[in-house]
């Protein structure tokens, strides 16, 4: 026996097997993640990921300053190749790819636009909504009460009538729309007429179903009526993980931009910036082609893995247009005697990566490769390792070997 491995080598080791784990030898229908793109990943380990840099325009000892840093001669303009990517994406004219996540991009919206006391109006997550949305997360740290928007529709939907009735009986200060359960777009134009009528705000978390907003798919928030958008880069947007934030109303940016740094945060992290503006000019390409593969092959999971023995809701309403299949979890209980999150283990054991709350996602699968007619295989495979417990990871290996290259990249 040789000297026992010293930490840093386990640690190589435990990092090296997780890539070949999740990155060679596995399906992945997480919909909250996706594959970044050879070039994007790179800039994420370039030297970018050690600098700061901090543009501003002010006095310090008596000399005028336009950054806290030195030798950042490259990075603002880094950083505007990714928000001109980002404003021409998504038809605003402002944008910021600062934000850490998601999450930070919320924050970074609602904290400048809304001061303690505001009333929200969310959808819960009873029906769907983010988590940080409750009571006791984002609304408990910036004091603001948050009501109930509920998604009553099958899957989570937003009835237009419902939800302009709603927001008439509450008369919010802004309209917080977005789920982390995410199928159908929103009505969102009689939202905004209705909210701004009672000159409340709409914002538009984004997160899930970035890169099919990207891709012309779903819907176009900015144009037909949220004020903002926001949310994560590394969802149906295949990005490095991060956040985003985009505009076209300049006197709201006005107010966001300023309030960033020392509030939200310090450092952006360059080369996640980096990274971000190459999977946005990257999507500027072929983010069409890449949107529509998506939802086509979220259609087509869904109608397979229904009528292969897991049901999945929203049959009447075409099951999706998104990046997301959500399975029935009741009547996945009902016919199989087990739930979704079991299921989930069953699949992992046998190289199929879903989460554990019955959603299956088209994001990264398409990234590699797959296209509708391979989603009644896939469904198969789920059939079989789940409810029936066979041992099919051999048979997921191979097929996921003949993926080496990552499309729309
Ligand atoms: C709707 C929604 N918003 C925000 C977030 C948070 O995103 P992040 O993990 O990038 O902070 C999530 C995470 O899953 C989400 O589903």
């Amino acid at each position: 026996m040789g000297p026992a491995p010293t930490e840093e080598a386990r640690l190589a080791r435990l990092v090296r097997a997780h890539d070949r784990w999740r990155g060679k030898s596995v399906l992945n229908l997480l919909p909250s993640e996706n594959a970044l793109s050879p070039t994007a990943r790179k800039y994420l380990s370039s030297d970018l990921a050690g600098r700061y840099t901090l543009p501003l325009d002010s006095e310090f000892d008596g000399e005028h300053l336009d950054n806290s840093y030195g030798g950042t001669r490259y990075t603002d303009a880094i950083e505007k190749l990714g928000n001109d990517a980002a404003q021409r994406l998504f038809h605003g004219r402002f944008a910021t790819t600062r934000p850490l996540s998601g999450h930070i991009a919320a924050l970074s919206a609602l904290a400048p636009l809304l001061p303690r006391g505001s009333k929200l109006l969310a959808i819960p997550p009873s029906d769907g909504g983010y988590d940080g949305y409750a009571p006791g997360f984002i609304p408990a740290l910036l004091g603001y009460e948050v009501r109930p928007l509920p998604a009553t529709g099958p899957g989570g939907q937003l009835d237009a009538d419902a939800a302009v009735a709603e927001i008439r009986r509450e008369r919010p200060n802004a309209v917080l729309l977005g789920q982390s359960f995410f199928l159908f777009p929103y009505p969102l134009k009689a939202i905004a007429e209705a909210a701004h009528a009672i000159g409340a705000l709409v914002l538009y978390d984004a997160s899930h179903v970035l890169g099919l907003i990207a891709g012309g798919q779903f819907q176009d928030p900015l144009r037909e009526g949220a004020d903002v958008m926001f949310g994560s880069t590394h969802k149906s947007f295949p990005g490095p993980q991060g956040g985003i934030l985009v505009t076209d109303r300049e006197e709201l940016f006005q107010q966001i931009d300023p309030a960033l740094v020392w509030r939200v945060f310090d450092n952006a992290h360059w080369n996640r910036i980096a990274s971000l503006a190459q999977t946005l000019l990257e999507m500027e390409r072929v983010g069409g082609e890449y949107a529509k593969t998506v939802v086509d092959n979220s259609r087509a999971l869904a109608r397979a893995v229904h009528d292969a023995g897991l049901p999945a809701v929203a049959e009447a309403q075409g099951f999706t247009a998104s990046h997301q299949v959500l399975l029935d979890r009741a009547a996945v209980r009902a016919r199989h005697g087990v739930g979704v999150g079991a299921l989930a283990r069953r699949w992992e054991r046998q190289r199929l990566i879903t989460d554990l709350v019955g959603r299956l996602g088209t994001g990264e699968v398409t990234r590699l490769g797959l296209t509708p007619s391979d989603m009644p295989r896939l469904a198969d495979l789920l059939v079989r390792a789940g409810p029936g417990r066979q041992k099919v990871g051999a048979e997921v290996l191979a097929w996921r070997r003949q993926f080496p290259t990552l499309r729309f990249a």
